[in-house]
């Protein structure tokens, strides 16, 4: 028999720095799109906050709280993936002080996940020692954090002048310096993604970054064509299963309005000794 497959750790997923192929995490947020991101293959899964946008229904990611994270690192944890779990610590988590930023991250890890992601520079460095000092390893996140929507004024790409895209590598090599093992970074243009991950010995995982980064990382639901009510110029979509979905669902409803579902071999049977025994073939 064979022996099963070791899982990625944070320390496997540092090592990868200038080694091997680019990395591919993916969003996933309950058991079956677990199964299916790790069927598939991926290093990482990360339970992100977009759960809060993709799933839940909200407009930000800022209505979720560390409970729902840990609820839903929790379903992803039970698909036993073979990929890294990050939980991704959401708005409010890892602000107001270290004991309550480390019993979250904490949360997320007793739930399931094998690492915590948090957004932000050089303000969070905080967090991220006193997380560590937890022996919690931390994926950072730099560009559009999209916690910090109010206080950029929307989701919009991130380090365009030149103080900003300088505050951006700083903050980078800051997070490396302290002890992240990775560092997403987000809707930058690609020039800045290639300072970012020539400048740092982690590395760096891009969403809407372009091509110089160390991975890529998608919204599951994105990729897969879940939400086709916006489509960033950064996502590809491999799929259309909102569609297929809408489909299935209308000739199902047609089936059943049309007596064509269920049929017989969809459909429990008595046997006919017992069907006889109470009356059912007496008077038709
Ligand atoms: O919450 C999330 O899905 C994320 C990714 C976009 C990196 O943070």
């Amino acid at each position: 028999m064979a022996a099963p497959e070791r899982t990625v750790s944070a320390p496997d997923v540092r090592a990868r720095k200038g080694e091997g192929p680019p990395l591919v995490m993916v969003t996933a947020y309950d058991a079956p799109s677990a199964r299916v991101a790790d069927d598939a293959g991926v290093d990482i899964i990360l339970v992100g906050d977009s759960v809060a946008m993709v799933v839940l229904g909200y407009d930000d990611t800022l209505q979720v709280t560390t409970a729902d994270m840990a609820h839903h690192v929790a379903a992803v944890a039970r698909a036993r993936p073979r990929a890294l779990v990050v939980g991704d610590l959401p708005w409010l988590s890892y602000h107001l002080s270290r004991e309550e930023t480390v019993r979250n991250a904490a949360e997320l890890v007793r739930a399931g996940a094998a690492a915590v992601k948090l957004e932000g520079g050089r303000k969070r460095l905080d967090a991220v020692r006193a997380i560590l000092d937890a022996e919690i390893p931390v994926m950072g996140h730099l560009g559009l954090t999209p916690q910090s929507v109010h206080a950029l004024g929307g989701f919009k790409v991130q380090g365009k002048q030149l103080d900003a895209a300088q505050a951006i590598v700083d903050d980078a090599v800051a997070l490396a310096e302290t002890g992240c093992f990775a560092i997403v970074l987000e809707c930058v243009p690609d020039a800045v993604a290639r300072l970012v991950t020539d400048a740092v010995p982690v590395p760096t995982i891009g969403i809407g970054a372009g091509r110089h980064c160390d991975g890529q990382v998608l919204v599951y639901h994105d990729l897969l064509g879940l939400e086709d009510r916006l489509t960033p110029k950064f996502v590809r979509r491999y799929a259309s299963l909102k569609a297929d979905a809408t489909s299935a669902v209308a000739r199902f409803a047609d089936d059943v309005r049309s007596g064509r579902f269920p049929a017989s071999d969809e459909t429990y049977h008595l046997a006919d000794d017992v069907a006889e025994a109470l009356g059912l073939y007496a008077a038709t």
